[in-house]
């Protein structure tokens, strides 16, 4: 399933099954942004970063292949939005202040190319805010559960990859890309999401089916799920740690 269909199933839950950006990070943010006025927020979904940085005097323009995520950055104030591919964006180059990308780059498949276009569009700044999986070894509850689910999911005949759905690049995938010119470690707070929340992001589909599980088969994977002693959900909780990866534009418009 391709990044926009995959979000636009995803668009009516997201915000209500996301932890809105801390204070900390935005603070980081906006401290790694200094000196930028303009930017574009790469992936900006549903402006869960670009509305807070809109109300902090940030020009922001938004750019993803879901419509239906962007409608809903449409009701926060942000009225810049285009659709486009991160790896082929729609901007001349030097056409903002900077580049700011959050909890996307682990997800594309070519994160080279969409560092090189942010690199491109960007004047000043590329920022980019990738989340970390504090594991994946075994005895990790989200190992141990899509272990299962990709189990039953063959037993209803549909084949899911055995390394898990994402790409799920680390920093140190970006960080060979490119060498960065600044990090920030920042430990994101337990999301702020209710029994209710991580049930309906989990029916949802979210992270763990990527696309290629229709949803009905999705409900009656979780139903056998509900069955079994299978590891809880409560990962969802812990904390998270997060990292502001920061290059010079001409560092990666360098890149062979
Ligand atoms: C996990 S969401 C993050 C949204 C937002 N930045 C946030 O932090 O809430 C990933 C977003 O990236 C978009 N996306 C994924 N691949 C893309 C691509 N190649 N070009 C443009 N947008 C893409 C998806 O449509 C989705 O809105």
């Amino acid at each position: 399933m391709s990044p926009e269909v995959e979000f636009d199933r995803v668009a009516p839950t997201y915000d209500e099954t996301r932890r809105p950006p801390s204070e900390t990070e935005l603070d980081s943010l906006v401290q790694l942004l200094s000196g930028c006025r303009s930017l574009v927020d790469g992936g900006v979904g549903t402006g869960r970063f670009a509305a807070p940085l809109h109300a902090r005097g940030f020009e922001v323009l938004g750019v993803d292949l879901s419509v239906a995520m962007m409608r809903r950055a449409g009701t926060k104030g942000i009225i810049a939005l285009v659709r486009g591919d991160l790896r082929r964006l729609p901007l001349r180059d030097d056409a903002v202040d900077a580049a700011f990308t959050a909890h996307v780059l682990q997800l594309v498949a070519e994160p080279a190319a969409v560092l090189r276009e942010l690199g491109r569009v960007a004047r000043h700044k590329v920022v980019v805010l990738l989340p970390e999986r504090p594991s994946r070894g075994p005895g990790d509850a989200r190992v141990e559960f899509y272990r299962r689910y990709r189990a039953l999911a063959q037993e209803l005949g549909y084949s899911l990859p055995e390394r898990g759905p994402r790409f799920w690049h680390t920093f140190d995938d970006l960080r060979a890309i490119a060498p960065p010119s600044e990090v920030r470690v920042v430990e994101g707070q337990p999301p702020a999401l209710s029994e209710e929340a991580i049930r309906r992001r989990a029916e949802a589909g979210g992270w763990f089916v990527r696309g290629s599980i229709p949803p009905e088969v999705h409900q009656e994977i979780l139903r056998r799920l509900g069955t079994e002693n299978v590891p809880d959900r409560s990962w969802w909780k812990g904390p998270r740690l997060e990292r502001f990866i920061v290059w010079e534009p001409s560092a990666l418009r360098e890149m062979g």
